[in-house]
């Protein structure tokens, strides 16, 4: 064992007294196990052993990996529920705790993902229970589409490099701690007002980010701050809050943005049904070199196996679509017929055919 196990030996509710039942470094048998199953409820790792005890589980050959990112993703929610906790007055020292927090679920989530492909992570995450407060889930989900997307679009990606991608991916929304949670929370159409506050995240994240940053070894936190605030600059240059256009976007916020809005309509909430990865691929592609970046989609759609193109190519998601938000109904709407000549999903072409618009954006953006 390379961690301590405790039990809560406590008879009382509220207070909690941990006894430890097994030494780390020795030997756990079989029979053991059996006898502490029998025997105890619930087993406990302290604090400072749990980044032992998560990099253990990750290379364990024994579980599967949707029960390994079960228990990754728990971890993380831990933390992003204590900092979106508007009881806790947000300080230094707590995003200090979330990030290191954060940053051993993302390392262990590393090891799972390595190798994978979107549809297998997108069937893992499936697998996952949800939480009732849609900012946890999403994170969770645009950080692991985040690095395996990063890892398809750079294939000598640092470790380092995929450890931000995930850190980028978890923190994105970091800002919606600053707007009240029936707004975050809100799956029907917001109001202007309502809508004009939310627009708002990018901005607030990137302060709370910047006021507070202290030196972490090995944490790129000048890039993690440009993933909160770039997520929702559009490639077209029609996002917010600068309305920065192409590759002036970082290229990390590009792959956020896409993994964020890949799972804003593939998820399933408990209020609304999701799009097939077929459909949801073909709403994509007609936003592409508009919303997002046509290459990097390109990258995500080859590390789709089995891609049918078959999907609904005559529909199309508005480019202001805010995939950081629950939606009681995904808003696709047909593609008008004038521009369906010009449709961006094609079977021979895969999702090429935007070029020209591309290369012009490319020049506008230099
Ligand atoms: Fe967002
Ligand atoms: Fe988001």
């Amino acid at each position: 064992m390379l961690f301590d196990l405790f039990v809560n030996s406590s008879t009382h509710d509220v207070r909690e007294h941990f006894v430890r039942i097994f030494p780390r470094g020795q030997v756990l048998g079989e029979e053991d196990v059996k006898a502490f199953r029998e025997k105890y409820h619930q087993l406990y790792v302290s604090e400072e052993q749990r980044e032992l005890y998560l990099s253990s589980l990750s290379t364990n050959t024994n579980l599967s990996d949707t029960k390994k990112t079960e228990v990754i993703k728990d971890s993380a929610i831990k933390y992003l529920s204590t900092l979106f906790d508007s009881e806790k007055k947000f300080t230094t020292e707590l995003l200090h705790d979330t990030i290191s927090g954060c940053r051993e679920s993302i390392e262990s989530m590393v090891h799972v993902i390595k190798g994978k492909d979107i549809s297998d992570v997108q069937k893992m995450i499936g697998d996952l229970s949800f939480h009732d407060f849609y900012t946890y889930d999403h994170s969770i989900n645009v950080a692991m589409y985040s690095m395996a997307l990063f890892q398809a679009a750079k294939s000598n990606a640092s470790r380092g490099e995929i450890v931000t991608a995930g850190l980028g991916g978890l923190l994105h929304d970091l800002g919606k701690l600053k707007i009240s949670t029936q707004i975050i929370n809100n799956p029907d159409k917001l109001s202007n007002e309502d809508f004009d506050i939310i627009k708002k995240h990018p901005e607030y994240g990137k302060e709370l980010f910047k006021q507070n940053k202290i030196a972490m070894t090995g944490i790129d936190f000048s890039t993690i701050e440009r993933i909160i605030y770039e997520h929702h600059e559009n490639f077209n240059g029609s996002g917010y809050p600068n309305k920065v256009l192409g590759e002036n976007i970082h290229m990390m916020a590009r792959i956020t943005a896409i993994a964020d809005f890949f799972d804003a309509i593939t998820t399933k909430r408990s209020y609304h049904e999701v799009l097939s990865t077929e459909d949801a691929l073909a709403i994509m592609s007609n936003s592409v070199g508009k919303k997002i970046d046509p290459e990097l989609f390109t990258m995500f759609t080859t590390k789709v196996k089995n891609l049918v193109l078959n999907g609904k190519n005559h529909f199309c998601i508005k480019d202001d679509f805010d995939p950081c938000q629950p939606h009681r109904v995904i808003p696709v709407e047909k593609v008008p017929v004038s521009k369906q000549e010009h449709k961006l999903f094609e079977k021979e072409n895969k999702y090429g055919s935007v070029k020209s618009d591309v290369d012009l954006i490319k020049k506008k953006a230099a």
